[in-house]
């Protein structure tokens, strides 16, 4: 297992456990700590053992938004020539599920990260919003996207515009995450349902996770058709006959990611 400075990798049986820490700065991403995951989730997307990722962060904070003591003084012409951000893209592009663990705050680009997750399991306590402008700026990570096809324009641009926090509670009625549990147990949760993706057959997870995305890219016949050719393409795999013959056999599936 590598040693990174800004997070934490371990492995949970079939899962990558991946925890930001930077726990000073409230995780708040800079970076080193970008880059930090970047390598990563590179490593996992190497390591066949590794079916899923489950990414948290502390108790306080999963993350407190991109490190604004790092970008405060930038020019126009810095950020725009180093297309500042647009490496955080790669955590998007990661084919392997990703399931958030969400304790504490999860801001500006915190929650722009987390929505780059697949699943999203929030702890009680759990605080979301997008206060880039009381900053004088705009979400720059994904936030005027990705949450307006999370939760809708409405409450989008009412965290968007008004730079407030919604609780835990209302981000499960708002569909931004999928559950909410005892901040105790936000990880636990996460682990076991990474676990249980980590279980099935490693390329039709990943054909899952793409074939599910791609309904935010498509039109819906485009969406279908796509879909359609993916699950035709998965009767090449012996995952697909041993799923299926199990089931007829009445036993319990053996998958091999092949
Ligand atoms: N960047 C850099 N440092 C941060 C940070 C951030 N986003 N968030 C917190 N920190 C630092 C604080 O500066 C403080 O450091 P010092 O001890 O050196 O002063 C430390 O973390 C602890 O923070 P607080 O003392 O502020 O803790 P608190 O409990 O009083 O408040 C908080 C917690 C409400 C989350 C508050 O820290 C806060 O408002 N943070 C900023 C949230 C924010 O605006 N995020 C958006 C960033 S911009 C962005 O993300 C752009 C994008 O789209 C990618």
């Amino acid at each position: 297992e590598k040693e990174y400075d800004f997070i934490l990798a371990e492995k949970k049986g079939k899962v990558a456990l991946l925890t930001l820490n930077r726990p000073k700065a409230l995780n708040a991403l800079c970076n080193g700590i970008i880059q930090d995951l970047i390598d990563a989730t590179t490593a996992i997307a190497a390591d066949d053992t590794v079916g899923a990722i489950v990414l948290t962060g502390s108790t306080k904070a999963f993350a407190a938004g991109a490190d604004i003591k790092e970008m405060k003084d930038k020019s126009f012409v810095q950020a725009f020539s180093s297309n500042m951000f647009a490496e955080w893209g790669h955590i998007a592009r990661v084919t392997k599920p990703i399931v958030a663990a969400v304790n504490g705050y999860a801001l500006g680009g915190g929650c722009e990260l987390m929505m780059m997750a697949d699943i999203v399991i929030a702890g009680e306590n759990a605080k979301f919003g997008q206060p880039e402008i009381t900053l004088g700026v705009i979400p720059g990570c994904g936030g005027t996207q990705r949450l307006v096809r999370a939760i809708g324009k409405s409450k989008a641009m009412e965290l968007v515009l008004t730079g407030g926090m919604i609780d835990a509670l209302q981000a499960e009625r708002d569909g931004l995450v999928s559950k909410v549990v005892p901040a105790e147990k936000t990880v636990d949760v996460a682990l076991e349902m990474a676990t249980k993706i980590a279980s099935y057959s490693l390329p039709v997870a990943a054909a899952a996770k793409e074939t599910v995305n791609a309904a935010f890219e498509l039109n819906l016949a485009e969406g279908l058709r796509f879909e359609r050719r993916i699950f035709h393409s998965l009767f090449a795999l012996q995952d697909q006959k041993e799923g299926m013959a199990a089931f007829v056999e009445k036993r319990k599936p053996t998958f091999t990611n092949t």
